[in-house]
C-alpha cells in the first residue's frame, strides 16, 4: 500500500450522478487485485475530514474508480478536472479468491446491483483472462441506475439484466435472474458467485448459494474511516468473531459472516 498525489486523467459523467477517474496511479495499478479499493481525500481543505473509499474498477496502467455522487464528497471529486491531483492511498483490503483448478469445469456468476458493479468489471476482466466462463447478471432499481453493461459485454457475451421497475431488461429483483438463470443453464460446471450490492440483495443471493451449495464471494460496502485497520471501525461480526471490512475484507466468504 502506498499513498500517492495521483494526477487525475480524465473525470467524466456516465450516467444519472455517475463520473469514471482515471487516475495516474503505476505504483497501485500493478499492485492491484480485482475487489480491492483505495481511500481518496477528495477535498484540498479539511471538509469532509476522511478520506472515502472506492473500488478499483479498472486497471490499465492508470486506474478507474466509477463512483456515484451521493454526498459532499463524491461532490467535491466529480468537480475535479483533467490535470489535478489527489491523495490516494492503495490497494487496500483483501479482494476476490479467484477459482482454483478442480477437477469439474468451474464457471463464474457475477451479480452487481446499481453501483455494486464498480468492482465486478475487473473480476470480469480477471476471470476471462483465466479462460473461466463467466457470466454476469445486473440489477438495478431502474434503467437509468443500470452500469457498465456495455463494459461487461466486451468481456463476456453472456450479460442479463433486470430492473425492479421492469424499465429494462427481466422486470423484477435480480435474485430472480438469478434463479431463472440456474434453471435455465447447464450443471457440469462448479459454480462460484461474486457478489456486490445492497445488503439486502447480498443475503437474498447468499441464501440462494447456500441451498445449491455454491461458494459465494460477497463485497461488503461497510463505512470506513482509515481504511487501513487502525481506527477498529468498520467491524464486521462473523462465525469466527468481529472482523475488519477494511483489511480482512471488503470481501468476505459469505457463509463465515454472522448476518
Ligand atoms: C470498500 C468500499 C468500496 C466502495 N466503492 C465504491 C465505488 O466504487 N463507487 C461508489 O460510488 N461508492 C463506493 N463506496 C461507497 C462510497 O465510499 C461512499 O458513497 C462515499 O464514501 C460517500 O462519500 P460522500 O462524502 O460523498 O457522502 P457522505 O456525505 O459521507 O454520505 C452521503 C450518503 O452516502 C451514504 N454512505 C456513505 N458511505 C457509505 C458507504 N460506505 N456505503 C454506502 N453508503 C454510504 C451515507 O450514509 C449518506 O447517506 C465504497 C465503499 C466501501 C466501504
Ligand atoms: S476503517 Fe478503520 S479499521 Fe477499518
Amino acid at each position: 500500500m502506498k499513498d500517492i498525489k495521483a494526477k487525475i486523467l480524465s473525470n467524466k459523467l456516465v450516467g444519472r450522478a455517475y463520473y469514471k477517474m482515471a487516475l495516474g496511479a503505476p505504483y497501485i495499478a500493478r499492485a492491484a487485485k480485482p475487489g480491492q479499493f483505495v481511500q481518496i481525500k477528495c477535498s484540498d481543505g479539511l471538509e469532509p475530514f476522511l478520506r472515502r473509499p472506492f473500488s478499483i474498477h479498472r486497471v490499465n496502467g492508470s486506474i478507474e474508480i466509477l463512483y456515484e455522487v451521493v454526498g459532499k464528497g463524491t461532490e467535491i471529486l466529480a468537480g475535479k478536472k483533467q490535470g489535478d491531483f489527489v491523495d490516494v492511498l492503495g490497494p487496500l483490503g483483501t479482494g476476490f479468491s479467484l477459482p482454483l483448478t478442480s477437477s469439474l469445469e468451474p464457471r463464474a456468476i457475477i451479480i452487481a446491483g446499481g453501483i455494486g458493479a464498480a468492482p465486478l468489471v475487473y473480476l470480469a476482466e480477471e476471470l476471462t483472462k483465466k479462460k473461466i466462463k463467466t457470466i454476469v447478471l445486473i440489477g438495478a432499481k431502474t434503467k437509468d441506475a443500470i452500469l457498465c453493461e456495455k463494459d461487461f459485454k466486451k468481456i463476456t457475451r453472456e450479460v442479463y439484466v433486470s430492473t425492479d421497475d421492469g424499465t429494462y431488461g427481466c422486470h423484477g429483483f435480480v435474485s430472480r435472474l438469478f434463479h431463472n438463470i440456474l434453471k435455465t443453464t447447464e450443471s457440469r460446471f462448479e459454480t462460484i458467485v461474486y457478489v456486490c450490492g445492497p445488503n439486502g440483495m447480498l443475503k437474498c443471493i447468499a441464501e440462494i448459494c447456500a441451498e445449491r451449495s455454491f461458494e459465494c464471494q460477497v463485497s461488503l460496502e461497510e463505512k470506513m474511516a482509515c481504511g487501513t485497520g487502525a481506527c477498529l471501525g468498520c467491524a464486521v461480526p462473523t462465525k469466527s468473531g468481529n472482523k475488519l471490512a477494511c483489511k480482512d475484507g471488503p470481501v468476505f466468504n459469505a457463509t463465515s459472516l454472522s448476518w
